[in-house]
């Protein structure tokens, strides 16, 4: 249902901001008390596989590559992720002890779609993560996810991206549960960290001066390049796609440890570059790298906790110091400042955000 944009300038802006409220919805609905819901027949598919295949396109793509990295790291379920285009016509063998799990907000992407169909013909089993259960790949798959994150009408995906991102991480820990190597505890502290997410989204989109002023700088850049490592280098390439979708701005994304083998070069005075470094492990290794580029001269805006910008220091030009949160929580925490920042660009520059050219919400074409 569409229920127009209740004051804000653009659906865009609205969806944004409907983010926290989403998440707590899917705490509720899937949370606890997830027996008999389609999470918990996910799980009873799932559970007993010896690979997953992660099937995509555009940011729901993206998703999938942070499920990748939870479901590896915490359900130690292997996982094998294909943009859908590629996967196929790529005849790849594929085996009746793995599943599918198809991406898509809309459920209605041909090359998804057809994936879907050709895993089936293979008599693989295959589920669906939709945000519109009313849709073919919701027919069509053995069992389907909801985001429940409502219409979503602005072209750029930002509340079905932080929906999907929720489900994966509640599908992770529906699973974590009954693998022998994760432990209760792992399970139920990331379970209570998810709890606060709403709150610190909220905390999160107050913070629009900052962003602002950072976007007041990007506007002229020709080419923007977003850097993160591990769960923030997908989060690096869909605040690229954001900003190419929405403010035209040429942005690429790559994962920081890979600058040296070829982007270090384009680096000068002119290059902005995002940096994501999220507390963890990583962090240090992140901040290393843009300690690289900073002496090459290139305008850091570092998006981090405030012991990584404490800790960056001297190297950055702009910093948006985001609220302390756990490692689950963080995709979804740390999407929001890119799909703000990407906003306020595209806004600057005046483009039409919530249709912009030559794309479409829902590509039903090959
Ligand atoms: C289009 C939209 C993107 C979306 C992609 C995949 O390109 O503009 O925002 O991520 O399709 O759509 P899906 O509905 O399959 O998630």
């Amino acid at each position: 249902v569409n229920n127009g944009k209740q004051g804000y300038a653009h659906y865009m802006l609205k969806e944004m901001h409907e983010q926290p409220g989403i998440i707590e919805k899917l705490l509720h609905h899937y949370g606890d008390h997830a027996a008999g819901t389609s999470l918990d027949h996910a799980k009873l598919t799932l559970q007993h596989r010896q690979r997953l295949g992660i099937v995509a396109c555009g940011s729901s793509y993206y998703a999938g590559m942070v499920g990748k990295y939870w479901l590896e790291s915490i359900a130690s379920l292997p996982v094998d992720l294909d943009i859908a285009s590629e996967f196929r016509y790529r005849n790849t063998p594929l085996s009746s002890s793995s599943a599918h799990l198809f991406i898509s907000q809309s459920g209605e992407t041909a090359d998804t779609l057809a994936a879907l169909r050709y895993t089936k013909q293979l008599g693989i089993t295959s589920l669906s993560l939709v945000n519109a259960p009313a849709s073919a790949m919701a027919r069509e798959s053995a069992g389907f996810i909801e985001t429940l994150a409502g219409a979503e009408i602005g072209v750029a995906s930002t509340k079905a991206f932080t929906a999907q991102l929720m489900m994966l991480a509640l599908l992770t820990l529906r699973l974590a549960e009954s693998s022998a190597h994760c432990d209760a505890g792992t399970v139920k502290y990331a379970m209570d960290s998810l709890r606060h997410l709403p709150e610190q989204m909220r905390q999160m989109l107050k913070q629009q001066d900052a962003i602002q002023a950072i976007a007041g700088r990007l506007r002229r850049a020709r080419n923007v390049l977003y850097i993160g490592r591990g769960m923030a280098y997908p989060l690096a390439l869909e605040g690229a796609l954001k900003l190419k979708e929405i403010s035209y701005i040429h942005a690429e994304a790559y994962p920081a440890g890979e600058l040296k083998h070829g982007p270090i070069a384009l680096v000068d005075d002119e290059l902005p570059v995002i940096v994501l470094a999220p507390p963890g492990e990583l962090q240090e290794k992140t901040l290393s790298n843009l300690r690289e580029i900073a002496s090459r001269g290139a305008q850091i805006t570092l998006i981090s906790d405030q012991a990584g910008v404490d800790l960056a220091a001297d190297g950055i030009q702009d910093a948006i110091v985001m609220p302390d949160c756990n490692a689950m929580a963080m995709p979804m925490l740390y999407t929001l400042p890119l799909q703000l920042l990407a906003y306020r660009v595209a806004l600057l520059k005046g483009t039409d955000i919530d249709q912009p050219r030559n794309l479409a919400k829902s590509v039903t074409v090959e």
